[in-house]
């Protein structure tokens, strides 16, 4: 696949780029989508039954450990070529902004520094009492562990359905969403809110959208170029483009 050359010439005049990455962008690191069937012995538990804070209370261990397997296939995942473009594309604007629903952290690892995490992050833990983040705690055995401040169940400091989107976060992501030239949409089903609503912002605002995905999805229509395919392949064109 070729990139349009207008696209290119829009990039290349472009002071200010907003992406919004979504799960598919770590779908070649190994790490499953939340629309990829659950593998192995998750199959029987879909995501929406496992993150949310109600089924944490219910099943504090089950929630926990399935949390443990997800920050495991995480750790042994290594940053792909889009992680490692959309780095290196950072440093070929004067404002970018790296939106992401992803919790793993590969965006970090692959060199990304301005990463705006609506979801959190997998490998950060905090009291589910207090709600506030917890480095270390003595291993007691227990699963979840115990907050040594309060006594409180540890969780995993990542949004859960139901639960509010981080503010701070939301508000930085609405405010380059509105005020970026090229917006790029990357690897997501754009069906989860509010971040789904922030290619549809960057449109209203007057940007150029372009969505890169092997599927389509309700940007696919709106958006002014769409690449269809896999980010590992995209986005080093992109950059290689610039
Ligand atoms: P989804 O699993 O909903 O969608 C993944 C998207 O990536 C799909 O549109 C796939 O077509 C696409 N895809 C798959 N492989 C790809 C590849 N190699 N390159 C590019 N795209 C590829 O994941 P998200 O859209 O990220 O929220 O889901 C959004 C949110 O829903 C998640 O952050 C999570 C989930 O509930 C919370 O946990 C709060």
């Amino acid at each position: 696949m070729t990139i349009p050359a207008e696209l290119i010439q829009q990039l290349v005049k472009a002071t200010h780029v907003a992406v919004l990455t979504g799960a598919g962008v770590s779908a070649e690191s190994g790490v499953p989508t939340f629309r990829d069937a659950q593998t192995g012995l998750w199959a029987k538990y879909s995501p929406e039954e496992l993150a949310t804070p109600r089924a944490f209370r219910r099943n504090p261990r089950l929630v926990w450990e399935w949390y443990e397997w997800r920050r495991k296939l995480v750790a042994n995942a290594k940053p792909n070529p889009a992680h490692l473009a959309l780095a290196a594309m950072e440093k070929r604007f004067e404002q970018f902004h790296l939106i992401t629903q992803n919790v793993d952290g590969l965006h970090q690892r692959a060199g990304s520094t301005a990463v705006i995490e609506l979801h959190g992050n997998i490998t950060r833990t905090k009291c589910f009492d207090e709600d506030t983040v917890v480095l270390n705690w003595p291993d007691t055995g227990d699963v979840p562990p115990k907050c040594p401040n309060c006594g409180g169940l540890l969780r995993p400091d990542v949004v859960w359905f139901e639960e509010a989107m981080p503010e701070t976060e939301m508000n930085l992501a609405t405010q380059a969403s509105t005020n970026c030239d090229v917006f790029l949409s990357i690897g997501t089903s754009t069906v989860v809110y509010p971040a789904a609503s922030l290619p549809f912002e960057a449109l209203r605002s007057g940007a150029i959208v372009v969505e890169i995905n092997p599927q389509s999805t309700s940007l696919t229509s709106h958006a002014h170029y769409v690449l269809q395919g896999k980010a590992g392949e995209m986005v080093p064109l992109l950059l290689a483009a610039l």
